[in-house]
């Protein structure tokens, strides 16, 4: 049963204010796509790693990829759950898909392990979470406050995503967007099972992320 990750890395980056598609920035001196995919390969649970870049990125990519035969570029698309569905039609035949974003570089190899061994002990959708800090509220257009759910009840969830493949692509054969996979797999009805996330497997979004990210690689100029 074979497991292909899916790693988003054709988003645009705008909130980073880098001059370069978020993925391709580095840290800690190597680019955040080749971190999360060196993650995924010393995590020893991926068959198969897709990457789905911008389409005037690909060649690059390839170039700083490690050289593998498991290890294939193809072209996303405009809003991230475009980029995963064209990651789905890449790889067809996966039992199982791990859908990690390139901007948690730092992610732990162990909690991409993890994610994998209770896909193969029979869950079919499973996703790290970690409880969260902020209290969260709701608001309207005009930023009044709509409502508090209660602090205790939410979680921040995290990538890698686990699925059962059949249930990602029926989840992606509804033409819906989605901010994670999850989501698309929930409107399914289908049992989304958490397990404990990792701090580090934060995703590197703002320049404070990235300042972060660099001092925990210790490379704290960048
Ligand atoms: O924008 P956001 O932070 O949610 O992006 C999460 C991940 O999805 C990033 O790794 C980004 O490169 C990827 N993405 C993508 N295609 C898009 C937008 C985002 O692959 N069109």
């Amino acid at each position: 049963a074979s497991v292909v990750a899916l790693v988003p890395a054709a988003g645009r980056g705008v909130r980073l204010g880098a001059d370069a598609p978020k993925a391709f920035v580095a840290v800690g001196g190597v680019p955040m796509v080749r971190l999360a995919v060196d993650g995924l390969l010393a995590s020893g649970a991926v068959d198969r790693i897709v990457v789905m870049v911008p389409p005037e990125f690909v060649a690059g990519a390839v170039a700083l990829l490690p050289p593998s035969d498991s290890v294939d570029v193809v072209v996303g698309g405009a809003e991230r759950t475009d980029s995963v569905r064209a990651g789905i039609a890449a790889a067809p035949n996966a039992s199982y898909y791990l859908v990690h974003d390139a901007a948690r570089a730092l992610t732990p190899p162990a909690l991409i392990a993890r994610v994998a061994a209770e896909l193969r002990a029979g869950h079919p959708a499973v996703v790290p979470a970690l409880p969260v800090v902020d209290t969260i509220k709701s608001v309207d257009a005009e930023g009044v406050v709509t409502g508090t759910p209660e602090r205790a009840r939410l979680r921040a969830i995290q990538t890698p995503q686990g699925f059962a493949a059949d249930l990602l692509r029926a989840a992606y054969a509804a033409d819906l967007v989605a901010t994670d996979d999850a989501a698309l797999v929930e409107r399914l009805g289908a049992r989304v099972r958490t397990i404990s996330g990792d701090p580090l497997a934060f995703k590197i979004t703002t320049p404070l992320d990235l300042r972060l990210a660099n001092t925990l690689l210790g490379h704290p100029a960048g």
